[in-house]
């Protein structure tokens, strides 16, 4: 999704902005522009359609624009296709081309997230005499900003409030007026947005990667409130114009983990972060082989009263609701109901007043997740959000949140927060299994024996990585891969399925094994590649009767299962053995020769890991 970075302070701004910008490439993006104000001289705007290194160039690598004040974009189309003229930032007057030169125009400005009504607000502009240059809604609110601003006090705050009451949508605006220099105004609403503050410098971005090197000190706007920003300050606005007070936040994560640390790309480094991230997760809420979850504010007589579950989620932070799902009903007895958030939000859903409903998240922003959560508070169900991002809209809007220690997570196929995740699943079914008394204290202790295990046992698989990277490179010219499982092993086989198809745009499906029989079998051709997960002791044999179906079709066959489990190799073609645990948390174990799989396909195919086409790290929109 599109980025935002702003920079006012001493030093030259376009390197900092377009750095930053570096730093955001890994959300997905189209074009990227930038605009630089040198003291009270007019903004100079530079536009490109492409990577980065596009605009770098044309600005030798920032050095050719002059200014300590500038804001920069990268933007991910919703409105018009990527090009130049569509791309960010947008001016509130003429311009000539395809917008990049010299800015005459009051307002200058860069926008994340989507103005639902820009075509009616279009409309009236039109009416009122301007001329627009792009397809683009955040032209319709920079030219709006200039419509109220010249309309009423030419006071931005004053503009900046009328247009935020004018339009519906989501949005974090960044915005330079002429009249002003030495000031940048932001404003937000339901798009992520933070503020850096460090000596006599002032920093804006969509996410903390951005300004991680500069700064660790921030604020974080709300929504619907505004501030201005000069040097090393910033001042705080809600829509009434009356100034807001906030505390600095210090972000623990550190810049190296922003970095890729020799590493080719930034998923293999994620993927082996996961022990490190999975460790910290677990030992921040268990100590003395007791699970303590009052940093998330969760009491045993909440957790008594609760009467279902309902996990709802996107992506990879969805399929850990599937895994959550088994192992919370099986221990703690709750039913549990997963959902994705783009069809709760929508469905009207039933909600039982004791229920209690986790939204997943590893950014904290993903718009139908964000807006699900809100659909439970507004019908009074209690929430819990499993969170990475700190301070994202999704942790401050939950009544309880339980953070995973991922670290800053920066490959778009997820690998580290999805592990996280499960860890954080896992332990909540632990501890509401306790306090509902379906396990007892000892039956816990052994459980979080072999939880502490995990991170080891990942270790273990990922030594013997380069066997899933001679596989990989044998199926680069695969067509259509299968994944099949029951229980657990299916939750799993929907992650493996969605790594390989993300990265390395092969077509993959993955399917309950027992359902495979109900049409997908006919899809089964001699050599396709099926890859099944065994990993449920209960329901080894009926998959394996599965995989023996498909392999008399002609499928070629991979089998992932755990040591011991030797006679698989009578009917896998290629086997890997992963270590054994406790059942409940195998798929801790059984997603990193997936994700393995996937990447490699990916580098085997000489594709770009870390950005995937078409596809975003966070998504910020519904
Ligand atoms: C995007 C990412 C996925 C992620 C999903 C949900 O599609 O590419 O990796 O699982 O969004 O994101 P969230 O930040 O809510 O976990």
């Amino acid at each position: 999704m599109c980025g935002i970075v702003g920079f006012i302070g001493k030093k030259q701004a376009a390197p900092v902005l377009l750095d930053g910008l570096a730093k955001l490439e890994y959300r997905g993006y189209d074009s990227a522009g930038l605009a630089i104000r040198n003291g009270n001289e007019l903004a100079e705007v530079v536009k490109s359609q492409g990577r980065l290194k596009i605009l770098a160039e044309k600005t030798d690598n920032g050095n050719a624009l002059v200014g300590t004040c500038g804001i920069g974009h990268t933007r991910w189309a919703t409105h018009g296709e990527p090009s130049r003229t569509n791309a960010h930032p947008h001016v509130s007057g003429n311009c000539t081309g395809t917008g990049s030169g010299q800015v005459e125009s009051e307002v200058v400005g860069v926008h994340n997230g989507i103005i639902e009504n820009f075509t009616e607000l279009r409309e009236k502009l039109l009416k009122h005499g301007y001329t627009f240059y792009s397809q683009t809604d955040t032209e319709v609110v920079i030219k709006l900003v200039d419509y109220y601003y010249k309309k009423y006090t030419h006071d931005p705050q004053e503009a900046i409030a009328k247009t935020m009451v004018r339009v519906r949508g989501s949005y974090a605006l960044c915005l330079m007026f002429k009249s002003y220099p030495g000031e940048i105004w932001v404003a937000r609403k339901d798009s992520p947005m933070i503020i850096g503050i460090a000596d006599g410098e002032t920093y804006v971005a969509s996410d903390v990667p951005a300004i991680l090197k500069y700064s660790r000190n921030v604020y974080y706007i709300g929504n619907l409130e505004m501030a201005k920003l000069t040097e090393g300050t910033a001042t705080f606005y809600n829509l009434d114009g009356d100034q807001i007070e906030k505390e600095l936040t210090e972000i623990k994560w550190n810049a190296e983990s922003a970095e890729k640390g020799g590493y080719e790309h930034f998923m293999m480094k994620e993927i082996h972060e996961q022990p490190r991230a999975v460790a910290d997760t677990i030992h921040s809420v268990i100590k003395d082989n007791k699970i303590d979850l009052s940093s998330i504010g969760l009491e045993e007589e909440q957790i008594k009263n609760i009467s279902q579950i309902y996990i709802v989620a996107c992506g990879s932070a969805y399929h850990t609701g599937v895994v959550t799902q088994y192992v919370m009903e099986d221990l703690a007895k709750i039913p549990v109901r997963v959902e994705l958030a783009s069809e709760f939000r929508y469905r009207k859903p039933l909600l039982d007043k004791n229920g209690l409903v986790i939204v997943v998240s590893q950014s904290g922003e993903t718009a139908d997740t964000l807006a699900a959560l809100r659909l439970a508070k507004d019908k009074g169900i209690k929430t819990l959000a499993i969170v990475n991002v700190v301070g994202s809209s999704i942790a401050r809007e939950a009544d309880n949140v339980f953070y995973t220690l991922a670290g800053p997570e920066i490959a778009v196929a997820t690998t580290k927060a999805y592990s996280t995740q499960l860890i954080a699943g896992y332990i909540l079914a632990m501890q509401f299994a306790l306090v509902r008394n379906e396990i007892d204290e000892d039956k816990l202790a052994q459980l979080i024996t072999e939880l502490r295990t995990i991170p080891q046992k990942i270790e273990k698989i990922l030594e013997d990585k380069e066997r899933m990277q001679w596989f990989a490179a044998k199926q680069v010219n695969a067509q259509d891969v299968f994944f099949i499982g029951r229980g657990i092993d299916y939750a799993v086989c929907l992650e493996g399925s969605l790594k390989m198809k993300e990265i390395s745009y092969v077509h993959s499906e993955a399917y309950a094994a027992g359902e495979l029989k109900h049409g997908t079998i006919s899809l089964i051709e001699d050599g396709t590649l099926v890859i099944s997960v065994l990993t449920q002791s209960s329901l080894y044999e009926k998959t394996v009767s599965n995989m023996v179906e498909c392999k008399s079709r002609g499928a070629y066959l991979m089998g992932l299962t755990t040591y011991g489990h030797y006679g698989i190799e009578d009917t896998a073609d290629f086997t890997v053995y992963i270590p054994k645990t406790d059942e409940h948390f195998a798929a801790s174990l059984s997603v990193v020769p997936l994700q393995l799989m996937g990447y490699y396909l990916s580098v085997s195919r000489g594709l770009d890991v870390d950005k995937p086409r078409n596809l975003a790290k966070s998504v910020t929109v519904e």
